[in-house]
């Protein structure tokens, strides 16, 4: 499978600067990776239209468990779907953080994503405190059974599980590829306890995230089960960007 690489843009830019980036982007040779963007909300149907038609795809950087009704200032993964999106981050760690996210939120977005046709990006990671004191494995179980538990994968469908360390989000400090690896390998056997293994294998891709850049990046993508990168600074300048997916 082609490298994939997802770019989380955040709450950082503006509707111009998403709309002058995704012009710059477009322009970047790809190659053989796949390559996905993620704007805010607003930003969507912006880079929708000038991402039409080219090698780079869409995603939403969250959703709501509903498709439609009276839940104000929710965002249907219906409506998403409709926008372009062919992806949506689900339980990044900024939402369970400052949005009070909780793994059985987590679950029920999963779950309306996959019924509305979006493949979900389900992010996990540890805490600094987890890690200093032993639950690292037992967090990322956790958090990727809670959210994977009862769903029934079909195989048309597919899933991303990004691992992410909730303590080096954005410090522009990665963590050691071989401690990645580990983390990979936890959740990977939290997989193969939950899907068959053929599912596992071919419908459900592991990345990792977390201060990736042009820099670090290769030492990732070559790790085993690791299908990508989730890239959040390093993905809003065009430069940095290019850089990055031609180390990949
Ligand atoms: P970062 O963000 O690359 O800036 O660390 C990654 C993320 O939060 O998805």
């Amino acid at each position: 499978m082609s490298p994939l690489i997802i770019a989380n843009w955040k709450m950082k830019l503006g509707l111009d600067e998403s709309r002058l980036l995704a012009q710059a982007v477009k322009k970047i040779p790809t190659g053989s990776t796949e390559v996905v963007i993620c704007p805010s909300f607003p930003s969507l149907t912006t880079v929708s239209a000038v991402l039409a038609r080219s090698r780079f795809a869409l995603g939403a950087q969250d959703c709501f468990w509903e498709p439609h009704g009276a839940y104000t200032g929710a965002v249907s993964p219906e409506t998403l779907h409709e926008i372009g999106c062919r992806y949506v981050i689900v339980g990044h760690s900024e939402r369970r953080q400052y949005l009070g996210e909780t793994d059985e939120m987590v679950h029920r977005k999963v779950a309306a994503a996959l019924s509305a046709g979006l493949v979900p990006i389900i992010c996990v990671g540890e805490t600094f405190e987890q890690r200093q004191t032993g639950h690292q494995d037992y967090a990322l179980i956790q958090q990727t059974s809670r959210a994977l538990e009862g769903i029934a994968l079909t195989e048309d469908q597919q899933l991303i599980v990004a691992y992410e360390p909730v303590w080096v989000i954005g410090t522009g400090q990665a963590i050691n590829p071989d401690q990645a690896q580990t983390a990979h390998q936890v959740i990977r056997q939290t997989l193969i306890d939950l899907f068959p293994l053929t599912l596992v294998t071919e419908n459900i891709r592991i990345i990792y995230g977390g201060s990736v850049d042009s820099g670090n990046v290769a030492d990732f993508v070559r790790l085993e089960h690791t299908a990508g990168v989730l890239v959040g600074n390093a993905s809003l300048d065009a430069g940095a960007f290019a850089a990055l997916i031609r180390s990949v």
